[in-house]
């Protein structure tokens, strides 16, 4: 599929008035995207577990509008949060239609009325923008079967993962479940820079209903997002290094998921990890976003795994929580290493229990 295939064509079909509803979740990724060229191209692939619990249902309100040239206007929507008018969150809604008006010239004819909820704290250092922008893309994609009902599931994906690629890269990873790839690899078949697709080979039992309890260290908004964090790869010095990694552990990983070699795995993700936060501390300008508590959590988790001959182990994603990740057969005994643990380090003792899922959902 190239970039042409996903300009909407058909005018064969109309539509007045439309409201739909989309549930996606979050995703937690194994190989970590550290780094973009525009228009949001990867600059390696990246894996990652769909999440199920932590999810955005948003709800979009279409209202035909009266206008004569669609093509020059701007996007006309509203935005409601968690009940509320949330004009603050307006600015990068619009940018993501500007960008995808090329792709859906149909949403110039709506008027749309947005409202959104996510399951999780608001301020839980949880990024929302993976399952809030795929949500967005699941009710854009709605309407366009309504304009043509001939777009296969397939393709709806697809365009979805497209679509949601430009709000935000790693929501390219939230349409799908359990496992999906984003970004281009030769061992992979059919990954694509443009959409996530679903980890297209037969995934060992053991990563089936897999554990991810987030631990909520910070809560507090970032003091680097993303944007800025993925513009330090430019001339950073360990970039192209990193790049190479990241698509060989790709290739490594894509082995572990088939053959369940959880020893490999427990050691490619934690290394994953800790290379995205040594790319933020060799970044110039520097910058941590690991906090005391991030790595007593770690070194606890070490312990607890060396004396119980455990498999738990860790990710991290550009903030100071942590994800513990366990196979579900060790559900009973790390749950009860963490409430009784690791909470302590937990603001409030604040934590999450999720496990892989399976993407988008019509609500
Ligand atoms: O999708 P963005 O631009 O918020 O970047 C996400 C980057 C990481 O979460 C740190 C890694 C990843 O692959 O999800």
């Amino acid at each position: 599929m190239n970039t042409s295939d996903f300009i909407f064509q058909s005018k064969d079909k109309k539509a007045d008035n439309l409201t739909v509803t989309w549930q996606t979740p979050s995703n937690i990724a194994l190989v970590k995207y550290w780094g973009k060229s525009e228009p949001q191209i990867p600059k390696n692939a990246s894996v990652s577990f769909t999440l199920n619990n932590c999810h955005t249902t948003t709800k979009i309100e279409f209202t035909k509008r009266d206008v004569l040239m669609a093509s020059e206007l701007q996007a006309d929507f509203e935005l409601f949060f968690e009940g509320k008018k949330k004009d603050d969150f307006k600015p990068k809604i619009a940018k993501f239609f500007e960008r995808v008006k090329e792709y859906c010239p149909y949403i110039l004819e709506y008027s749309m009325v947005i409202s959104s909820e996510n399951s999780f704290p608001h301020s839980s250092g949880i990024a929302s923008s993976a399952s809030g922008m795929s949500a967005i893309a699941m009710c854009l994609m709605s309407l366009e079967k309504e304009l043509n009902p001939n777009i296969t599931k397939e393709f709806i994906n697809q365009k979805a993962s497209f679509l949601a690629r430009l709000g935000s890269g790693s929501a390219s990873r939230s349409i799908e479940g359990p496992i999906v790839v984003w970004g281009s690899h030769s061992e992979i078949e059919g990954s694509s820079d443009l959409f996530g697709i679903k980890f297209p080979y037969k995934i060992h039992p053991i990563f089936d209903n897999y554990q991810d309890t987030i631990l909520l260290v910070d809560k507090d908004e970032k003091q680097v997002s993303s944007t800025v964090g993925h513009n330090l790869m430019h001339n950073h010095p360990y970039a192209e290094n990193r790049f190479t990694q990241a698509n060989e552990n790709l290739e490594e990983i894509s082995k572990i998921l088939q053959n369940g070699d959880i020893k490999a795995f427990i050691n490619l993700v934690e290394s994953e990890a800790l290379t995205l936060h040594a790319m933020m501390l060799t970044s110039n300008p520097y910058f941590i976003l690991m906090k005391p508590n991030t790595l007593e959590i770690i070194n606890r988790i070490w312990e607890y795994r060396q004396e119980n001959n455990s498999n738990i182990c860790f990710t991290l994603d550009a903030g100071a929580n942590v994800h513990v990740l366990y196979p579900n057969s060790e559900k009973t005994e790390i749950e009860s290493f963490i409430k009784n643990d690791l909470a302590a380090y937990c603001q409030k003792n604040h934590y999450i229990c999720d496990s892989v899922g399976f993407g988008a959902r019509p609500m």
